[in-house]
């Protein structure tokens, strides 16, 4: 049908029932407030479905029926944010709450502070990027998800479906709040306990383990392909902060949340600006009544500072803003039966011992696994096989059994567990070295070892393999494929393609059979292949992690690559080079040398760099201004501990000794300074005080 034959009546009506739907869209889907029935809903929605089918050039990807976009994705792609999306620190009881509020004051100097409580909503956080539409209005371009914090998912024609995501604001709406076209939501999108509830029930008809909790299923949800699917499991957004050109908005958080009621966004009316710790536990303890009753999951109240000016001043650490914080709610616990322990290898060789329990709903999710740590931790629980226990699931979702419950209506179990004498998986022997509590496998070859250490080396912390999990790895060692990390490097398709699963199928005479399938498309594997691409430029702290050189998690592995900058230094470094990096002592140092003096490893990393694999990374320039001189630190300084001042003092290149001499260049006199001081001054040595010392590690920067 041509331009020409659309009347304006037509055009008129169709944009009059779009308003129309978008305003009881609202009104349903973000205030919980219909003002007419879902028939009348949809018989109005038909009727605009009908007329932009019979005019194709009325149609608009902002219309309200184009919430569910025809053609399934194809993968997602990466986008980086427009600034990383954080996570906060966490304080666990009101001592801690009055400790940060204390930091807070002090950091403020003075600046005003009152802070907005917030729930802590267990979902996933996502951003939303809206741009220019016509007519100054703004429309939704696209939604991400937190991914690794720098880069998230682009997951927009999901995002799209949430009906109470606005797909368009009107230019008055945007004039109003004094917006430009252009800018980003952030929140949390979560799954209702009902839709949640829904989809397992569907999951149980269907012959399919249910989800384990809302916030799995939600971010299952999200990174779906089929947008239509989607659309069927209800997800919601909370929205709870506001930015523009990546900048908060400055009005505060609290005029940010009333900002995105404006905008149309479901904002958690649950909040409330506090100013003392008394008030702080006030919102909580409400919070924490009212936690059955919400009909969605939280974990743990979050608490914001309202100012922006004081937010600035505050600033961030390397993960988190100093300006807010969650409180975490405390476990909850329930009591369950052990039937059975397993051990399980890790990738050190380690053994650790498992509970397999009873399934039992603990605060929104089935636990039926509990890690017992080691050997000692079952002796100290007197645990018996059959056993019943208390198991609490604290702010993380990691449940942990807490002691032995044993009463009337709780029978003792009778078997003692004995720990296993060889690996169970390689059946090697397994020992426990002198001063420690694990057990671990001898078999360097064990192949539990080779299955972690893949698994590790994709996690997102580490390489950021995405897609390279359980099964993958399961199907590569099968298939022996992967003797090492470094294989993954040279995987082709045509070996990705003969990877496979099982699928159960309900035949129609309702029994079931079982067929092998592959596992992987050629889609899935063309999107793996380029993850795998994609991790060689991950860096060289990554790889370090990657290796699994014992005690070198994240942050040494970062401070590491920041001091030798390459792979091949760190490798030749000493262990007097390695304990000069922050937090590396000599148990550490130690573990690296061994680490790197087995042939094996060193080949590994050859295999790696031969794979393009970079392991460079931008070396900290270290400061050279105070080469040469010696101090001497004497007395307390006011604001700095003698540990700081001395750290400080090395970090310029500088050396801090004990005791005075002709040769000192300088002795750091605080209050209270002893004998030092007098020998400095008997010998002619310039005295500072912290001022002075400042001053010159301010110059030698
Ligand atoms: S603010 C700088 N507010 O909690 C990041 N987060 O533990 C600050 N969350 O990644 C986020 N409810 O996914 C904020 N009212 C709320 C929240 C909330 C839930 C999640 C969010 C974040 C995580 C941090």
């Amino acid at each position: 049908m041509s331009e020409t034959r659309t009347t304006a009546a037509i055009r008129d009506r169709v944009e009059a029932l779009r308003e129309d739907l978008r305003r009881h869209e609202h009104l349903y889907y973000v205030l919980d407030a219909p003002e007419i029935s879902d028939a009348e809903y949809d018989a109005r929605m038909n009727e605009l479905k009908k007329l932009e089918a019979a005019h194709p050039e009325l149609q608009s990807a902002d219309s309200p029926s184009q919430r569910v976009g025809g053609k399934p994705a194809e993968g997602f792609k990466k986008a980086l944010h427009s600034r990383p999306m954080l996570s906060l620190d966490n304080a666990y009881s009101p001592e801690e709450l009055a400790d940060w509020d204390r930091r807070v004051h002090e950091l403020a100097d003075g600046l005003p502070v009152a802070y907005v409580a917030e729930l802590k909503m267990d979902g996933l956080s996502v951003a939303l990027r809206y741009g220019a539409a016509s007519g100054g209005a703004a429309r939704l371009e696209m939604g991400l998800t937190r991914g690794d914090g720098q880069t998230g998912e682009d997951v927009t024609t999901n995002i799209r479906t949430i009906r109470s995501v606005p797909l368009t604001i009107p230019a008055a709406v945007l004039k109003k709040l004094d917006l430009p076209q252009g800018f980003e939501v952030r929140g949390e999108v979560v799954m209702s306990a009902a839709a949640f509830a829904r989809l397992n029930e569907e999951r149980e008809q269907q012959g399919l383990t249910p989800a384990v909790n809302p916030r799995n299923a939600a971010a299952g949800t999200l990174r779906t392909l089929e947008p239509s699917i989607v659309a069927t499991r209800r997800l919601d957004v909370y929205a709870y902060f506001l930015l523009v050109e990546g900048e908060y908005w400055p009005q505060g958080q609290q005029a940010t949340l009333d900002a995105l009621a404006a905008l149309g966004f479901r904002v958690n009316p649950q909040r409330r600006l506090v100013k003392t710790v008394e008030e702080m536990s006030a919102f909580i303890d409400d919070a924490e009544a009212k936690r059955e009753t919400l009909g969605y999951e939280i974990d743990g109240v979050v608490l914001k500072v309202d100012a922006q000016a004081t937010q600035q001043r505050l600033g961030y650490t390397g993960r988190a803003p100093r300006w807010a914080i969650a409180y975490k709610f405390t476990a909850r616990a329930g009591i369950t039966r052990v039937h059975h322990i397993t051990v399980q290898v890790g990738r050190t060789g380690k053994l650790t011992p498992v509970a397999e329990l009873e399934p039992i709903f603990i605060g929104g999710t089935t636990v039926s696994r509990a890690t017992l740590h080691n050997a000692d931790f079952i002796e100290r629980l007197g645990l018996r096989l059959g056993d019943w226990v208390k198991v609490e699931r604290g702010g993380d979702v990691i449940p942990k059994v807490v002691e032995v419950v044993h009463d009337a209506e709780h029978p003792r179990g009778k078997l003692r567990f004995v720990f296993p004498v060889q690996c169970p998986e390689c059946a090697s022997e397994v020992v426990r070295a002198e001063g420690e509590v694990d057990f671990r496998c001898v078999n360097a070859d064990c192949p539990a070892k080779l299955r972690e250490s893949l698994l590790h080396f994709g996690r997102r912390e580490v390489m950021n393999i995405e897609g390279f999990g359980d099964a993958v790895v399961q199907q590569l060692l099968e298939k022996s494929l992967a003797k090492s990390v470094a294989d993954i490097y040279t995987l082709s398709p045509e070996q990705l393609a003969l990877l496979q699963k099982e699928v159960r199928r309900k035949k129609k005479d309702g029994s079931e059979e079982t067929k092998l399938e592959r596992l992987l498309g050629p889609i899935e594997v063309e999107r793996l292949l380029a993850e795998i691409e994609r991790s060689k430029k991950a860096g060289l702290a990554r790889v370090l992690m990657g290796l699994g050189i014992r005690f070198v998690g994240e942050r040494t592995a970062e401070l590491l690559a920041e001091e030798f900058g390459s792979i091949d230094a760190l490798m030749d470094a000493s262990a007097e080079d390695l304990e000069r990096v922050e937090e590396v002592g000599p148990r550490i140092a130690e573990a690296i040398r061994e680490f790197f003096t087995q042939e094996k490893n060193r080949a590994l990393v050859e295999h790696l760099r031969a794979a393009g694999v970079e392991m460079t990374a931008e070396k900290k320039q270290r400061s050279t201004q105070l080469a040469g001189l010696t101090f001497v630190l004497t007395g307390t300084l006011p604001n700095m501990t003698r540990d700081e001042a001395e750290a400080r003092i090395v970090a310029a290149g500088g050396k801090a000794v004990g005791s005075v001499s002709k040769k000192t260049s300088y002795v750091v006199a605080g209050s209270e300074a002893g004998s030092k001081l007098d020998k400095a001054q008997a010998l002619g040595v310039p005295v500072l005080d912290e001022e002075g010392l400042l001053n010159l590690l301010e110059g030698a920067k």
